[in-house]
């Protein structure tokens, strides 16, 4: 499969009263259709590292290394490049969807400003249809008024897959998503795993998957990335990380999942 994201080398640290070294020498790729789990305990720098990736990161931060799209080094791009990369290229779902709407505007409204800045402009009845038909591939099925409602009506999980109908809108190269479920609960985390599954053959869709959740990355991912404290701890196929960890992070990690698995099927001898 072709490469569609290779990081090389690369080191993140922000500045600042104390210095954080976020990332340190991280490599890995991401092939042309593949789901990509970025795994790793809190603070670890999982989403400074999606926000890398898009060449987002605050003013404070010292970032070295080289970070290719498509074989184009995104970090010496120049404002216009960036412009199309961010949002055109690359869609990032941020770990906080509630605070990625603005509450004062409508659903609805939003949706339709985020298209015209992309780009889109088609007449009102065509964007309607588009909008809608954007909802119900993320399993909205009643778009007509999620348009209509303001960010504070909705659930967690309706306003999660309004932000991924917003981010695909687009057809981006490359899918972002930062922890999508952690505020979901288990139910609503297993309907949006099938959701990114179904995504991805219906658009071919490539996409990083963040999580610190090993069993999501065992239902969703092909590949896995292990970060450990900046670190790359271990990069390989998804069941030869879960099944055969080389490494002591991975290993403590599959075993602590594991844990969980065994509480959740009640075969705990109390
Ligand atoms: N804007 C910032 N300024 C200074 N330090 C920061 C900033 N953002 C993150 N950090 C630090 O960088 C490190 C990595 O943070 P990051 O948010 O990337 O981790 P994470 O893996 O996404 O964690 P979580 O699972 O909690 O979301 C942490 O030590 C964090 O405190
Ligand atoms: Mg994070």
């Amino acid at each position: 499969m072709e490469i569609l994201l290779k990081v090389n080398n690369l080191n993140v640290e922000y500045t600042g009263k104390r210095i954080v070294q976020a990332l340190r020498d991280v490599s890995f790729d991401v092939r042309q259709g593949e789901i990509v789990g970025i795994i790793g305990e809190s603070g670890g720098g999982k989403t400074t590292l999606a926000y890398s990736i898009i060449n987002l990161l605050p003013g404070n931060t010292r970032i070295n290394g080289d970070i290719e799209l498509k074989g184009k080094n995104i970090l010496s791009f120049n404002e216009k490049e960036l412009r199309s990369l961010r949002g055109r290229e690359i869609g990032i779902i941020p770990q906080d969807p509630a605070a990625a709407f603005n509450p004062v505007f409508t659903i609805g409204y939003q949706f339709e400003e985020f298209l015209k800045s992309k780009g889109f402009f088609f007449g009102k009845e065509e964007r309607v249809l588009f909008m809608e038909e954007l909802l119900r591939k993320v399993h909205l099925f009643y778009p007509q008024r999620i348009l209509k409602s303001y960010p504070h009506q909705l659930s967690g999980g309706q306003l999660q897959r309004a932000m991924i109908a917003l981010t695909i809108a687009v057809k981006p190269s490359l899918l972002i998503a930062d922890e999508p479920t952690s505020s979901l609960d288990v139910t609503v985390e297993s309907q949006l795993m099938h959701m990114f599954l179904n995504l991805r053959k219906e658009l071919g869709l490539t996409i990083i998957f963040i999580t610190h959740n090993l069993g999501l990355i065992e239902v969703l991912c092909d590949r896995v990335v292990v970060l450990y404290r900046g670190q790359v701890k271990e990069v390989g196929d998804k069941t030869s990380v879960i099944f055969s960890p080389q490494d002591g992070y991975t290993k403590s990690l599959r075993d602590s999942f594991k844990a969980i698995e065994e509480v959740e099927n009640g075969f705990v001898e109390s």
